[in-house]
């Protein structure tokens, strides 16, 4: 009899870390733990987390983990995904310099458009694939470099999130292609660091680590990591990926020709390129895959579950799965259109397709009958309007998007999968491992295990389709056309108030 092969797939998720142990030849999923975190905001637009709270939450829920398994040496591999592009400082010793800036952080507008005007924005798209934004890492730097000199004169090493916690589980210091091509510094066509874009946005190379493609073993569980996580000393671990690419390979899509739709905080359209992606408008992104020599285009909506999250903590429901169903099944028997009420995601200002840190969010069309269940009704169409604004990208791109694959925790509720089909007027596929990213990262480590040859082949043997959702009327047409009226008509008000809003 074979033993068997175990691998654990862990997710820095931006409310928390989630762990999967699954078997890396059948991928069953053996065990899960989750831990939570949260955000501060110090000023509007800012969005800040602790490096040191990922760690230790996350070797505590791994700890937890492998207490209860009979035989932890059947752990064969380990991999980290996670949130992307936020900026993480080290010393030379390895502390973390200040709290880390994260993706959904809005700050550094002037950075952005210092480095455009220097080197021009079409240099930008053609070199990584897209516009410098506020997401990404390198603007924060300059942010940094610009308003904290003191912390600027002490960097040593930058890493990303799941790479700040992939170094203190083995000492590694390495950053993944996915995860490195959100960062503004990566030549996305050669998959390293671009001379052009470290010079002109104040990185010392020797700050960054060097690039590896997902699946390859990069280091092993080390003594430390060992004694945080129980984990036993020496388990390889690969170089995993940002939370996007994995799951998309959760999802299977690693062919041109499939798209998939992550809901997590964010919520993302993804679609596989053979080619390094390009659009000169830099309305799409391109990024490294975690597949070997693939690339996949992605749009990004900042606020999708994230909406959906703050809604609930407002109105004081559960922080979990039954909470978020017992909301959605009161809205679900109102018609579409919440009877008039509107809904506008951009809590954090929008990336795709507004490309507008000043975006904020909004009730319109508040009227007296309305009552919880409506708002409820109008945030869930509304992040169903904005990701359908993507999906519309995708396909004037050129992209196939007849049946588009779902993921994340929405992925667990019918109703909702309902009306995005009825919504975006496509079959809606769900997967059979809702955590995407955590399971594309135990999918990443079966690859460094040796039970898959591949991501093609990971895709092929551990992704399989769970159920559908086929479009039913057009019964959205009439509320998506009067919602995609207002973010035009009320930007110049949002963009008022956010200015209010940084100068309180
Ligand atoms: C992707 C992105 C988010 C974060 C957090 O570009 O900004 O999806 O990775 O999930």
């Amino acid at each position: 009899m074979t033993s068997p092969v175990h691998v654990l797939g862990v997710d820095i998720g931006t409310g928390g870390v989630r762990a999967l142990l699954v078997d890396a030849t059948t991928g069953t999923v053996l065990s899960r733990e989750q831990g939570a975190w949260s955000s501060s905001s110090p000023h509007s637009g800012w969005s800040e987390q602790d490096p040191d709270t990922w760690w230790n939450t996350t070797s505590s829920a791994i700890r937890r983990l492998v207490e209860r398994l009979d035989d932890p040496l059947a752990i064969k591999a380990v991999a980290f995904a996670g949130q992307m592009h936020g900026l993480v400082l080290h010393d030379e010793d390895g502390n973390v310099l200040r709290p880390a800036i994260l993706w959904n952080d809005q700050r550094t507008v002037s950075q952005c458009e210092k480095v455009h005007d220097q080197i021009g924005r079409e240099t930008c798209i053609s070199i990584t694939g897209k516009p410098v934004l506020t997401s990404f890492t390198a603007p924060k730097l300059l942010w940094v470099q610009e308003h904290e000199p003191d912390i600027a004169s002490r960097i040593a090493h930058i890493c990303l999130p799941k790479d700040h916690v992939l170094f203190k589980a083995t000492g590694t210091r390495v950053m993944d292609a996915t995860d490195a091509s959100g960062t503004s510094w990566l030549d996305l066509s050669s998959r390293n660091w671009s001379e052009t874009m470290c010079n002109s946005t104040g990185v010392n190379p020797s700050w960054l680590p060097p690039v590896q493609e997902s699946s390859e073993v990069v280091g092993a569980i080390n003594a430390l990591g060992a004694a945080a996580t129980g984990l036993p000393e020496g388990i390889p671990v690969v170089a995993g990926a940002g939370d996007q690419a994995a799951a998309g390979l959760a999802c299977g899509v690693t062919r041109e020709g499939l798209v998939s739709m992550t809901i997590g905080t964010s919520g993302v359209v993804f679609a596989q390129s053979d080619t390094p992606p390009q659009d000169p408008s830099g309305t799409l992104h391109g990024f490294c895959h975690a597949a070997r020599d693939r690339w996949h285009v992605m749009g990004c909506m900042l606020s999708a579950g994230g909406c959906l999250e703050w809604w609930r903590n407002i109105v004081g429901r559960h922080d979990d799965a039954a909470g978020f169903d017992e909301l959605v099944s009161e809205a679900s028997h109102l018609p579409p259109g919440a009877e008039g009420l509107c809904f506008l995601p951009y809590l954090n200002g929008e990336r795709t397709p507004h490309n507008d840190p000043h975006a904020r969010g909004a009730f319109i069309g508040l009227a007296s009958r309305h009552d919880q269940r409506h708002m409820t009704r109008a945030v869930l169409e509304g992040i169903s309007f904005g990701l359908a604004d993507m999906l519309d990208l995708l396909r004037h791109a050129g992209h196939a998007t007849e049946t588009i694959r779902v993921a994340g925790g929405a992925s667990r509720n019918e109703t909702w999968m309902q009306m995005l089909a009825d919504v975006f007027q496509v079959t809606v596929e769900m997967v059979n491992e809702p955590d995407a990213t955590a399971y594309g990262a135990a999918m990443l480590a079966s690859i460094g295990a040796g039970t898959v040859a591949d991501a093609q082949a990971a895709a092929d043997t551990l992704v399989h389709v769970t159920g559908t959702c086929e479009p039913g009327e057009r019964c959205f047409k009439q509320a998506r056309s009067t919602w995609k009226t207002l973010y035009p008509e009320l930007a110049p008000a949002m963009h008022r108030l956010s200015d209010q809003s940084m100068t309180c």
